[in-house]
């Protein structure tokens, strides 16, 4: 029986097991984000969501972008998988809100395309460093973003066409695909390397990144 268990599931000492414990207390910082907490309790509306989109267009578009670029570098290529990307989920959301025009209405924050720079950076300089980056946009996605995303769905204020970025269309079973990605994390990167120690400190990076762009978000739309 463990014998099963340690098969299943990623090693408690692995890689993945390490980056959750070095990462856990900065990811409760992201995730306590005002903006979040408001857009899902409906106090901010519509253009305030359409805003969170296009600034995430922005940067899954580097990412996937990046990504795409070296999707055969060792370190990136087990966990790169195609049904994952949401750069097309993202158009057809902002198309449903802004209409065929959206690009006209992108706006990027200062957080965001400081973001994307920090992207297409590691894709010249460092693409083993993508991974960092992918684990914390995915994995959050498909963790507190499934919340976010059914929380969205009951709300009456936004049209269910522009919710496709919270779908996973092509993964049926997310925790069995997340136990996956970390047991292939696990088996990339060994626990104890120095790309390890790289990695978190990117994975650290990531998370503050994306609490700037959502404190410019929240400045931008302040609640009334
Ligand atoms: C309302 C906001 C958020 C909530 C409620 C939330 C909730 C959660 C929960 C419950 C998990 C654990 C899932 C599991 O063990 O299967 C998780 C994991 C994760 N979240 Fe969040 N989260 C939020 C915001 C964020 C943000 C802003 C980011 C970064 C962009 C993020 C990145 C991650 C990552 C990378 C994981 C995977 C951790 C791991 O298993 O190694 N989350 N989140």
């Amino acid at each position: 029986v463990t014998e099963t268990a340690t098969t299943l599931e990623a090693s408690e000492t692995g890689f993945a097991a390490r980056l959750r414990t070095a990462t856990f207390a900065t990811h409760q910082q992201a995730a306590g984000s005002g903006f979040l907490v408001n857009l899902v309790a409906g106090h901010l509306g519509l253009a305030a969501y359409a805003d969170l989109l296009g600034q995430y267009w922005t940067l899954y578009s580097a990412l996937e972008a990046a990504v795409e670029r070296h999707r055969g570098d060792p370190v990136l290529v087990r966990v790169a998988a195609p049904e994952l990307e949401r750069r097309s989920a993202l158009e057809s959301d902002l198309a449903a809100l802004h209409g065929p025009a959206w690009a006209a209405a992108l706006d990027p924050l200062p957080a965001t395309t400081a973001y994307a720079h920090r992207l297409s950076d590691l894709a010249e300089v460092w693409p083993a460093g993508l991974l960092a980056h992918h684990y914390v946009r995915y994995l959050g996605d498909l963790s507190g973003g499934l919340m976010i995303g059914r929380a969205l769905e009951a709300a009456d204020w936004i049209n269910p066409d522009a919710l496709a970025f919270w779908r996973f269309e092509q993964i049926a079973d997310p925790a069995a695909f997340k136990a996956r990605y970390r047991e292939l994390l696990d088996e990339t990167v060994p626990a104890t390397s120095e790309l390890a120690e790289r990695l978190v400190a990117e994975v650290l990076c990531g998370y503050e990144l994306n609490s700037t762009v959502l404190a410019e978000l929240d400045a931008r739309h302040p609640r009334d």
